[in-house]
């Protein structure tokens, strides 16, 4: 049989095993196919003794000399094949790709991760490049972008109700937080943008929380007050399992809401600081909204039976909290005094009065976004009347 020649040849000069060899061997080695020959010129002295180890350490073959300071390696099946499962954002991910970023080459028999959202249809959304881009080239910070020099010294009841206003906003951003923050590790990388866009929001949400929390400090009354029924409606929340029906809960029902909220507070606001707070924070939020719709809107032109199951989740929510009275009266009277401007009974008139049309205003504009998701007249009444009376 003739003897086999060399497919490619490569002069590493006097380069030694430790300075890097490896290198250039595996660029030689890449362009061959398994059992052709690399003839390798070396005149490094410690060469010959570590060329066999590391041919078995990588999967090819030491072949022998042919020659002074020549020396040939048969490509093996090398250390692992590899797939590639390209760039295309798959219908399903396997857990055995692990944390491979999408589009790259990944080696076979790696651990299977745990994600347990490993279809598309289960977390995805349209618009999710451009959500990213607007929430990474919007971030603010509480320390360098709010006019806290700004804050005048407010009438003490006016300050109390917003102090309670901000406790009551803290606990919110802190469910808000939690809930993506405990999906994140299920999402199969895959889908990173998903991950992406949900890291920026718990970052968001971060920022919210302590931005509100220096507002109640900084007016020199401190933190309100929980309520009970806000804490036992935001636990219904956070104790959801299912992704698709948490993002429904979190960023259309409740964040939702919470955009009306803001709109109100911004308005109401008796200092520069709560509204700029108000303004950037209600920013973040129509963000989160919008991929709470995007994600509804994938999930539901493709099962639009899930609609049902969606409504189960509000009612079955809205019936555990069926002892819980409403929102807390402490949130309720800060609202009513900080929108009439004080405690005299013309103000709390005027500030039930606006009170009145938040909730009203809330309730349309919940309607509005179940529409958008395809719900009926009929559900998107039945479904807002239903929703937490804690807004989130
Ligand atoms: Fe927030
Ligand atoms: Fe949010």
């Amino acid at each position: 049989m003739p003897e086999q020649s060399p497919k490619a040849q490569i002069d590493l000069e006097d380069l030694a095993i430790h300075e890097g060899t490896p290198v250039l061997l595996r660029r030689a080695l890449a362009g061959l196919t398994a059992g052709e020959l690399l003839e390798v010129r070396a005149d490094s002295s410690d060469f010959f003794e570590a060329l066999g180890a590391w041919c078995r350490e990588e999967g090819h073959c030491y072949v022998g000399s042919s020659g002074p300071n020549c020396y040939r390696i048969e490509k093996g099946a090398g250390t692992a094949p590899v797939v590639a499962p390209g760039n295309h954002v798959a219908e399903s991910a396997d857990p055995n790709w692990g944390l491979a970023p999408r589009g790259g080459k990944i080696e076979r028999g790696g651990p299977k991760f745990a994600f347990t959202l490993c279809q598309k249809r289960d977390v995805w959304a349209q618009e999710l490049a451009s959500i990213y881009k607007q929430a990474a080239a919007n971030q603010w910070s509480a320390a360098r972008d709010i006019p806290w020099s700004s804050l005048p010294k407010l009438p003490a009841e006016l300050e109390a109700a917003l102090a309670q206003i901000m406790t009551f906003l803290t606990e919110n951003e802190f469910a808000a937080l939690y809930v993506p923050a405990r999906f994140i590790p299920r999402i199969h990388p895959h889908y990173r943008e998903v991950v992406e866009v949900l890291a920026v929001q718990v970052a968001d949400e971060a920022r919210h929380a302590e931005a509100f929390t220096w507002r109640a400090e900084a007016g020199g009354i401190g933190l309100g007050t929980t309520a009970n029924s806000g804490q036992l409606s935001l636990q219904t929340l956070l104790e959801e399992p299912d992704f698709t029906t948490a993002a429904f809960l979190l960023c259309v029902m409740g964040e939702g809401t919470f955009l009306t909220l803001l709109t109100f507070l911004e308005q109401f606001a008796p200092d520069p600081v709560t509204a700029t707070l108000a303004r950037l924070a209600h920013r973040d939020e129509a963000r989160h909204v919008a991929f709470g719709m995007e994600h509804l809107r994938y999930v539901l032109e493709r099962e639009p039976e899930r609609r049902s199951s969606l409504a189960a989740a509000v009612e079955r929510r809205s019936r555990m909290l069926a002892s819980v009275s409403g929102l807390s009266p402490y949130v309720s009277d800060a609202l009513m005094i900080l929108a009439g401007g004080g405690v005299a009974p013309q103000q709390v008139r005027a500030g039930a009065r606006q009170v009145f049309l938040l909730h009203r205003e809330m309730d349309a504009a919940r309607r509005d976004r179940l529409h958008g998701l395809g719900f009926d007249s009929f559900q998107a009444t039945r479904l807002s009347a239903h929703h937490t009376r804690n807004f989130m």
